[in-house]
């Protein structure tokens, strides 16, 4: 018994030291560059974007206290950094119109396939779930958004 004692005071150790290794966060905030500082988007879908994809693709992650513990926000900082490497909502404003629709198309393809939002993410952010509805309609404002965006430069 003495030796789980010991075993258990050594992993919380570990554990509590782990925690002076905090990532830096990602909090300068969405910024007036935004896809929704730029666009006028449909409420529905500036409410998925906020809640489904913003805490990767965008200069302002919220962390619920669990993101904030090592080693999850280790994972979190992964994410993000990732994510906002291949797709940044805070810099949309810099995008032409032809990145806009590629990225539009991207946006698209991923959410349809199911690999966005990231399903392990998903189990733990219930809020960023999108219904099968929801997915419809952020589709199907994909394909519109891009038409809006090609007819204004015609
Ligand atoms: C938990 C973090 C996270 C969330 C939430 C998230 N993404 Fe991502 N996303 C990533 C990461 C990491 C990558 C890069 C690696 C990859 O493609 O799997 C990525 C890649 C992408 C790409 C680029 C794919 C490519 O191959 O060019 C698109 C588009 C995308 N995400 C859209 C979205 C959309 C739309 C949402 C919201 C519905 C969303 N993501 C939510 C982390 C996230």
């Amino acid at each position: 018994m003495k030796k789980f004692r010991i075993a258990g005071l050594i992993l919380a150790g570990i554990f509590i030291v782990l925690q002076f290794f905090q990532p830096e966060l990602n909090r300068s905030g969405l910024g007036d560059n935004s896809i929704l500082a730029k666009e006028k988007l449909p409420e529905p879908v500036a409410a998925m974007l906020k809640h489904s994809c913003f805490d990767c693709h965008s200069n302002q992650t919220n962390y619920p206290w669990y993101d904030r513990i090592a080693p999850a926000s280790w994972l979190v900082a992964h994410h993000v950094k990732e994510g906002k490497k291949q797709l940044n909502f805070s810099d949309w404003g810099s995008k032409d119109v032809i990145d806009k629709i590629t990225e539009l198309g991207k946006i698209g393809d991923e959410v349809k396939s199911g690999n966005m939002p990231i399903p392990s993410y998903v189990m733990i952010h219930r809020d960023a779930k999108l219904s099968k509805e929801q997915t419809e309609e952020l589709i199907a404002w994909t394909v519109k958004f891009s038409e809006e965006l090609l007819a204004k430069e015609e």
